[in-house]
């Protein structure tokens, strides 16, 4: 996701901003750009895509001159990845400029108060608006620390930021509020980072800030000085760490894959899915990109989940919800299949296209073909700006942050997420009473705590999968809720332990797959507590029966499940519309401890793309 790199030192500042943000790469990004300070000149160059575009720009430029400046690999949340909204950004006197990792939650009041003030913006992004707040404060006569300290007393959200101005060309001011930043102390120098990545090629001597943590940043002729404070410019004195970690560790946060570190991170990107967008107090679901749409969501009479893979299995989650939930009818279609099968749409119908990436050809094709055909388009994507996301009438990002393993994890919870948000909007209009929309936001809100529980089974589930990862044939079973859960499972660990594993539902297998259960057999059971669990613990005893070995999901207070299974991963029990954000997960770790146990790629396996843009 987005990296923030700023320098002040003796040195020129363009060549070590670049340097480090090509370290940062790979966290994931859409557009970058820098600022440097030279004599009495802010000098900022911006460009969309791959670094390599920026470079080509300066190239053009002659460069910019300055031992000051600020960086930023940009990972779009508000406004579309171009060139405008792309960072650093700067008030409407060029006095300042500024970078940010994050979300400024309450940007548009503050963007509504600065317009009134008459301060003209130019791009859609909720960061500009911290620039030319800062900008106002610092023209008002406050020097930029205090400009700074004040303008971020002023908002909510999370942010990284770096800032420089004109008037004081000496000084680069940090903070960081819910977004990680890192100061790098050189020998006459300071190198601030979102991570250290960007730093250990200059020193191994670091400070983390920490939340609600400004640090102003000089470095004259007498050395380095750095004063840090509170945003209410209280002092503080942070403690130097000392970086141990090689490069590759650091670009991995010391995970040993990018799966596991999205597996990881799934307990805060949930948290930034959530953020904003429950009202628990008001038992609503706030949903700024569907006020347009909400008229017609209430009225549908036909709403169409279409995607591919994983995605399609969270339209399959979302039919579900929306049916129990928002009462509307709804169905699943591959998009490949509905974009050929000549499909019918009526009045009242809308399309939802589930796409990670929004680049899916089958997904976009699919959404083109219900669009001629007179649907409303809505677009649940994790990409901002990306294909899906521009061709569709409204939408809900999924805020996951980049998703670089091949092996979807943090997107498919990310997704189920803005569905079950989606089909509590949809319901709180029409028929679900307020008692039971606030049930249900208080245990949305505890999803994350509930995931990083799970997470720390992860030993335990890679040891009870070292004792079957020798079994080429598996089956995952599961009912309601959890049948696409099932479906998920045997994805995933398909696609990266090459095993062959079939989802379906559990009653399914009686008619045919049942036959392939033979001594030892593998069968993955999905059977949190719920309107079926006693059907699942007949399924599990037929299997049982014909030598199948049991794997089971199950509530940490089901004491029923031990006697037919040999093994039990646990999860907190929630309510069964809730129970895939968190049954997937002992899935995912299973399939990612299978694939290494058998000594794949994980992030890169055999055939797979991450995004399928071609049909
Ligand atoms: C997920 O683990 C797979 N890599 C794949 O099925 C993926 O979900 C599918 O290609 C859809 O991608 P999208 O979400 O980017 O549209
Ligand atoms: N919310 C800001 C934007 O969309 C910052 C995104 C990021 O962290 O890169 O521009």
């Amino acid at each position: 996701m987005c990296g923030i790199v700023a320098y002040v030192g003796p040195k020129q500042a363009q060549p070590l901003l670049l340097e480090g943000l090509k370290r940062l790469e790979y966290r994931g990004y859409d557009s970058s750009g820098v600022a440097v300070v030279g004599d009495n000149n802010l000098k900022i160059a911006r460009a969309k895509g791959r670094i390599s575009v920026l470079e080509t720009k300066l190239n053009d430029l002659g460069g910019l001159q300055g031992s000051l400046g600020i960086a930023h690999t940009r990972w779009a949340t508000h406004g579309v990845p171009n060139e405008t909204n792309a960072h650093p950004h700067r008030d409407d006197t060029e006095t300042i400029a500024l970078v940010h990792n994050g979300i400024i939650e309450n940007y548009t009041a503050l963007r509504t108060y600065l317009e009134k003030k008459g301060h003209k913006f130019y791009s859609d992004t909720d960061t500009e608006v911290l620039a030319q707040l800062i900008g106002e404060l610092h023209n008002g006569g406050l020097d930029l620390e205090s400009a700074v300290q004040a303008g971020l007393r002023e908002v909510t959200g999370a942010y990284a930021i770096a800032v420089v101005s004109v008037k004081e060309p000496g000084t680069l001011v940090v903070a960081r509020k819910g977004s990680p930043l890192i100061i790098g102390l050189g020998d006459k120098s300071y190198i601030a980072a979102s991570d250290a990545s960007a730093i250990i090629a200059h020193t191994t001597q670091v400070i983390a800030l920490e939340d609600y943590h400004v640090a102003k940043l000089t470095a004259g002729d007498d050395g380095p000085e750095m004063r840090t404070t509170t945003i209410d410019n209280v002092e503080v004195s942070p403690d130097i760490l000392d970086l141990e970690m090689s490069l590759e560790q650091i670009e991995l946060d010391g995970y040993a894959h990018f799966m596991l570190k999205e597996i990881m991170e799934q307990p805060q990107s949930l948290t930034d899915t959530l953020r904003g967008r429950i009202d628990k107090r008001e038992g609503r679901v706030v949903l700024g990109g569907l006020n347009t749409l909400a008229r017609d969501l209430v009225r549908a009479r036909r709403i169409i989940l279409t995607g591919q893979g994983t995605a399609w299995h969270a339209c399959l989650v979302g039919e579900y919800l929306l049916e129990d939930l928002a009462k509307v009818t709804a169905e699943v279609e591959y998009a490949s299949e509905f974009r050929y099968r000549n499909p019918i749409v009526e009045d009242g119908t809308i399309v939802i296209a589930v796409s990670q990436s929004g680049e899916t050809a089958d997904t976009l094709a699919a959404l083109h073909e219900a669009k001629e055909r007179g649907a409303t388009a809505l677009g649940v994507v994790n990409a901002v700006g990306s294909s899906i996301s521009r061709e569709t009438d409204a939408g809900v990002y999924l805020r996951v942050g980049p998703e670089i393993g091949v092996a979807s994890t943090k997107a498919f919870t990310g997704q189920m997420t803005v569905l079950t948000m989606l089909a509590l909007f949809i319901g709180r209009r029409k028929y679900l009473a307020n008692d039971v929309i606030t049930k249900y936001l208080e245990e949305l809100d505890r999803m994350p705590e509930h995931i990083a529980r799970i997470l720390e089974q992860s030993d335990y589930i890679k040891d009870e999968t070292k004792k079957v990862v020798d079994r080429d044939n598996w089956l995952f079973l599961g009912r309601g809720y959890n049948y696409p859960v099932a479906l998920e499972g045997a994805l995933k660990l398909k696609e990266i332990s090459y095993i062959h594993a079939e989802g379906m539902p559990a009653a399914e297998m009686k008619h045919g797959p049942i036959a392939l259960v033979d001594d030892g057999m593998p069968v993955v059971f999905v059977a949190p507590k719920g309107s079926q669990y006693d059907k699942v613990v007949n399924n599990i005893e037929e299997i049982r029966a014909r030598g199948g070995r049991i794997i089971a999901v199950a509530d940490e207070d089901d004491t029923q499940i031990e006697q037919y299974a040999e093994t039990v991963f646990r999860i907190p029990h929630v309510p069964e519309p809730l129970q895939p954000l968190i049954s997937v997960v002992p899935l995912q770790l299973l399939a990612y401890h299978a694939a290494v146990l058998r000594g794949h790629d994980v992030d890169k396996p055999r055939n797979l793309a991450k995004s399928v843009t071609v049909e």
